[in-house]
């Protein structure tokens, strides 16, 4: 596990775009693992300018993203879609048919899951994105006494719809299960890139990276992974 630690949010944001560029430059059909959250927003925009000033093309790269709220349609404001399209896709020149989500309004959620393992199984994810959620989550994989492998359906932990409300009217509106890939398909990426910012995080990190391995911290299997990169901010790297 490689650790690099930023002064500022804006290097780290530039340095991870820049590690995308790298991979699509090396090998342009690469397929990207995305992730939502606020973690990865910067980073979304430092792509876009490199996009934008000719030195990356996202052309010929698919893309699965991690996560979609069950109940939400594509279009709903604070979908994972509607999000992706925001921070990321209506930006570049990635065709819509490449880019993936679970589909959170399917009528038959088992098949969805099953249908996007389906997908996941056709091609290894070059590099996958990640964000830390409070309580370890990744993806929207929550500590529990067992793990899925594959894409499934969870229940929500208060703490996580709590966390996630800010973006919604109110916690009401909070979905209470959302689809997620699971562990073992995150695993199975070539390179993970786990991000983690701000001072609120230090404690889950320092647990995730030098604790336990334990699915009540689900990011802390990541230490069983052979190429994984963590690029944290001083404030979220204080206690490493
Ligand atoms: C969300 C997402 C995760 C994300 C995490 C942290 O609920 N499902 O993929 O990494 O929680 O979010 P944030 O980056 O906003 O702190």
């Amino acid at each position: 596990m490689q650790l690099k630690m930023f002064e500022t949010t804006s290097e780290l944001d530039r340095y991870a775009a820049q590690l995308f560029a790298d991979a699509l430059k090396e090998k342009p059909a690469s397929t990207l693992g995305l992730a939502t959250g606020s973690t990865p927003v910067g980073i979304y925009e430092k792509m876009i300018e490199l996009y934008q000033q000719g030195d990356i093309s996202f052309k010929y790269a698919t893309t699965f993203n991690l996560d979609e709220y069950v109940g939400l349609t594509a279009d709903h404001e604070q979908s994972y879609a509607r999000f992706m399209n925001r921070h990321l896709f209506a930006h570049i020149d990635l065709p819509a048919g490449q880019t993936h989500l679970p589909q959170g309004t399917a009528d038959d959620l088992a098949a969805e899951c099953a249908n996007y393992d389906r997908m996941l199984e056709e091609r290894a994810v070059d590099i996958q994105l990640l964000g830390l959620g409070h309580n370890g989550h990744i993806g929207f994989n929550e500590p529990d006494r067992e793990l899925q492998s594959g894409t499934h359906i969870v229940e929500l932990e208060q703490a996580t719809r709590e966390a996630n409300a800010r973006f919604f009217a109110s916690i009401d509106d909070v979905p209470t299960q959302a689809i997620t890939m699971g562990v073992g398909s995150i695993l199975k990426a070539e390179s993970i890139l786990l991000v983690v910012k701000g001072s609120d995080k230090a404690g889950i990190l320092k647990q995730a990276l030098q604790g336990p391995i334990t699915t009540e911290c689900p990011a802390s299997l990541l230490q069983t992974h052979k190429n994984v990169t963590v690029l944290v901010d001083r404030e979220a790297g204080r206690l490493l």
